[in-house]
């Protein structure tokens, strides 16, 4: 059993997918003691554009099919994932390893894997007038789900509005983290 850590967050300490990210591993290190944590830091070792050279390494590939759980620290940057995190996603979803097309249509390979993700969003994103503006929980449920799983989200929305609201949506997320099945 291994645990895969990806963060994204370009900001550091302050960032609050971070935070997050690290209370979601505490939370499964916890209940399953000892459990190996793979650490992969998509700021501070930038994976670079999937290139058609890049397309023979499979390195990170093989560090997901790897891991039975994936925790992804994920922030919105304009309305959408950081282009680390895209990177990482490019060398992840790869045909005949982990989705493949059959007649009936695409199928998802890699069932069987809990992947959690810690969103952090400055704004709201739930009502009508914004919701076509979200392209980060949306786009992260779609590709996770194409792969074949389905991804488990804990959020931290509002956190650019104040520092009363950040601290609130942080409290909210750490006790959601609370709430995970181990
Ligand atoms: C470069 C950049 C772009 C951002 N774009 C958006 C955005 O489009 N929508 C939004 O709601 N918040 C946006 N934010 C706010 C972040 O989503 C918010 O600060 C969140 O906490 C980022 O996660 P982090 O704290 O882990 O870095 C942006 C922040 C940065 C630094």
């Amino acid at each position: 059993m291994t645990i895969l850590h990806i963060d994204s967050s370009i900001t550091g300490e302050n960032s609050v997918s971070r935070i997050v990210s690290q209370a979601i591993i505490d939370r499964l290190a916890e209940a399953q003691p000892g459990i190996p944590v793979i650490r992969r830091d998509l700021a501070s070792a930038p994976l670079p554009h999937l290139t058609l050279d890049a397309l023979g390494d499979t390195s990170v590939l093989d560090e997901f099919l790897a891991a039975d759980t994936v925790v992804i620290g994920a922030p919105m940057y304009n309305f959408t994932l950081p282009s680390q995190l895209k990177a990482w996603i490019d060398r992840i979803v790869v045909a005949g390893k982990t989705f493949r097309y059959t007649a009936e249509g695409p199928e998802g390979l890699a069932k069987g894997k809990r992947v959690i993700v810690a969103l952090a969003r400055g704004g709201f994103y739930s009502d009508e007038a914004r919701i076509a503006l979200e392209h980060l929980e949306s786009y992260l449920r779609s590709v996770f789900a194409f792969i074949g799983i389905e991804a488990e989200f804990v959020m931290a929305d509002g956190v650019s509005i104040g520092p009363e609201q950040r601290q609130a949506a942080i409290d909210q997320a750490l006790g959601q983290t609370r709430q995970l099945a181990a």
